[in-house]
């Protein structure tokens, strides 16, 4: 089995740099957008079938290390009544505003509301048969309350930010609800077949330091000691902060996922030894003409060159309009770190 992801996970010596991409099933892939043609972007998600079939296109093209489940950190939030539509963003029913709201959330389990993703990572384990390890995935407490009280996707995020500062009893609350509801998300991909999981806190960066502890990272912290008897790997991706870092480490995951905003080396000195990291070339560096992306891909990598514990990724999602020439110079840029590594470590049989 390709292991090296899950090894670079625990800081473990690898024999090249992992690479997986963040949004790696999606519109960028012709393939994708095929899929897309013939159903719509909710049932892909709730049909194992087609949601693994979009988990394996990527890997079809690239050689990754990696495969992550096809589905949205929105949608689990069905198991607390929440419903919603995709255009191509999410947008909810009803925001949730008050404490009325909050309290009438419902908490299924998510064997019960979601059963669907438990089968996705099933079937996905069976059709890789050890070509790469699976990453299962939920949205941080913080991230997903910020789509619950806004009820879309928007710049700021001010309707969470006001709740914050008026009514911070209303979103703690709130924020429990989330977290014992993901804890249980993430548990039953775990106990279906996934090899790691991935935290994705794309909005925390919207917070100053004074209140990322009080509304978000102390709910990450609880999510992952509440998967930690599981023995899997954690990675917590946190966007937009680079105030942030030596606080975020702290939430106990294995693995900080970074976004571009930070160079690596500056990160790893700032988080120091005891955590692996993941990331950070910028989206839009896949924009460049192929061999820039070879050179910029390249500085990423160096970076970290022989810091024990570092998964190649971008800084955020792959952008929808991404070359797929680029992707393929990301591929073979990490590639050549192994065969440079292969150049320069003595040979074995020198003594
Ligand atoms: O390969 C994969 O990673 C696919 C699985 C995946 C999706 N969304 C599929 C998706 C994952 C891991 C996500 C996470 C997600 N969803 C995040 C966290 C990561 C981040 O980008 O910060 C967030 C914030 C969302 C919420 C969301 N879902 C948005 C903002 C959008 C619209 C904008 C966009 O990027 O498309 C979605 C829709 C969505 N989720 C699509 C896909 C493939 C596009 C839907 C379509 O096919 O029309």
């Amino acid at each position: 089995m390709n292991d090296r992801f899950l090894r670079a996970c625990r800081r473990q010596p690898v024999d090249r740099t992992p690479l997986w991409i963040m949004r790696q099933a999606g519109r960028y892939l012709p393939e994708y957008r095929e899929l897309r043609r013939k159903v719509d972007f909710l049932t892909l998600c709730k049909t194992p079938e087609l949601a693994v079939a979009a988990s394996l296109q990527p890997l079809r093209r690239f050689p990754l290390d990696a495969s992550i489940i096809f589905s949205d950190i929105l949608l689990p939030l069905e198991a607390l009544g929440v419903r919603m539509t995709f255009n191509p963003g999410p947008k909810l029913a009803e925001p949730v505003r008050t404490r009325v709201q909050v309290d009438a959330l419902e908490s299924r389990p998510a064997a019960e509301a979601v059963p669907f993703v438990a089968d996705a990572v099933r079937l996905l384990r069976r059709e890789l048969d050890g070509r790469t390890p699976v990453i299962g995935f939920c949205g941080a407490p913080f991230t997903l309350a910020a789509y619950l009280v806004q009820g879309e996707g928007k710049e700021g995020f001010g309707a969470v930010k006001t709740m914050l500062f008026r009514e911070p009893a209303t979103l703690g609350h709130l924020l429990e609800k989330l977290t014992a509801a993901m804890t249980d998300y993430l548990r039953l991909q775990i106990a279906a077949g996934a090899q790691a999981v991935q935290i994705f806190d794309s909005w925390a960066g919207l917070l100053a330091p004074m209140q990322y502890e009080r509304f978000a990272l102390r709910w990450v912290r609880a999510i992952v000691d509440g998967v930690a008897d599981l023995g899997v790997p954690v990675i917590y991706f946190v966007n937009g902060a680079p105030h942030l870092l030596e606080d975020a480490v702290t939430s106990g995951a294995d693995v900080l996922g970074l976004c571009w905003r930070t160079p690596l080396d500056v990160a790893a000195a700032r988080v120091g030894p005891g955590i692996a990291l993941q990331g950070n070339l910028d989206p839009h560096a896949l924009f460049a003409e192929p061999a820039e992306v070879t050179r910029l891909a390249a500085d990423v990598l160096s970076r970290v060159a022989g810091r024990p514990g570092h998964i190649m990724n971008l800084g955020h999602g792959i952008l929808p309009d991404t070359p797929i020439a680029s992707v393929e110079a990301l591929v073979a840029a990490v590639q050549a770190t192994a065969r440079r590594d292969a150049a320069t470590a003595p040979s074995a049989c020198t003594t």
